[in-house]
């Protein structure tokens, strides 16, 4: 097998991750550090990457979580505050989060043992569109809308094209379903703030056709082969 495959089915990075990672002199085969992106790992063969030995996962597995607001989306968290992975008490195998969601943010959470797949969902060029629920506060008019769906400047770059679809509207508080397929950080508030809105409650309830549907906060989900191939092919 290809190492940066051996790589990347062992969670380790995504395949492009992990030529990068040789290219870095951070990864070692038997023992000897490699520079070369194109050797094959045979049977038997050791590879660590920064001293650590990894070991390609048997099989895929992706689980999907409604992840509560109040925890973070990582493997670990050096304040001590709860992490997802707290929430998936009884897997065992070692899966990592696909992308992100803030603190707060509720909803739809991936978590797979595959590079590769975890690239592939999160990479804008894949379009694998995201769809959140969020409520605004604030004057969302139809110019609003207007440049939310075409784009608007984050950190001086505009947003990619966005569909969005406004729900109900009370006062100055609107429900807008709103579809990205970037992963900036704190995209979707930070597209409200830039339309002079605030987010007041955001919630993730689709990463393309895998919705969230009936999982209850807190609780998660193995996806089934055919949902993993879905997104493989997206
Ligand atoms: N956009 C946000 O602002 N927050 C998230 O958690 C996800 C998308």
């Amino acid at each position: 097998m290809r190492i940066n495959k051996y790589i990347a089915s062992a969670g380790a990075s995504s395949r492009r991750g992990a030529d990068e990672l040789i290219k870095q002199g951070r990864v070692k085969l038997n023992g000897a550090v490699i520079t070369e992106p194109g050797c094959d790992v045979a049977e038997g063969d050791v590879v660590a990457v920064d001293g650590r030995e990894i070991r390609p996962a048997a099989q895929t597995v992706c689980y999907a979580l409604n992840k509560p607001p109040g925890y973070v989306t990582t493997t670990s968290d050096d304040k001590g505050r709860a992490t997802v992975l707290d929430l998936l008490t009884d897997v065992t195998v070692r899966v990592f989060p696909v992308g992100r969601l803030d603190y707060e943010t509720a909803g739809l959470l991936l978590l797979t043992n595959d590079g590769d797949l975890s690239n592939h969902i999160s990479h804008p060029s894949h379009k694998v569109y995201k769809t959140y629920s969020a409520e605004v506060r604030g004057d969302l008019t139809l110019d609003a809308l207007r440049r939310l769906r075409e784009g608007v400047p984050i950190d001086g770059r505009r947003t990619a094209p966005a569909i969005v679809e406004l729900k109900k509207q009370k006062g100055n508080m609107s429900l807008v379903e709103i579809k990205i397929c970037e992963g900036r950080n704190r995209q979707v508030r930070r597209m409200f703030e830039a339309v002079g809105c605030k987010v007041t409650y955001l919630q993730r309830t689709a990463i393309g056709e895998i919705r969230l549907g009936r999982l209850l906060e807190g609780s998660y989900r193995r996806l089934t082969p055919q949902e993993i191939e879905y997104l493989r092919g997206c």
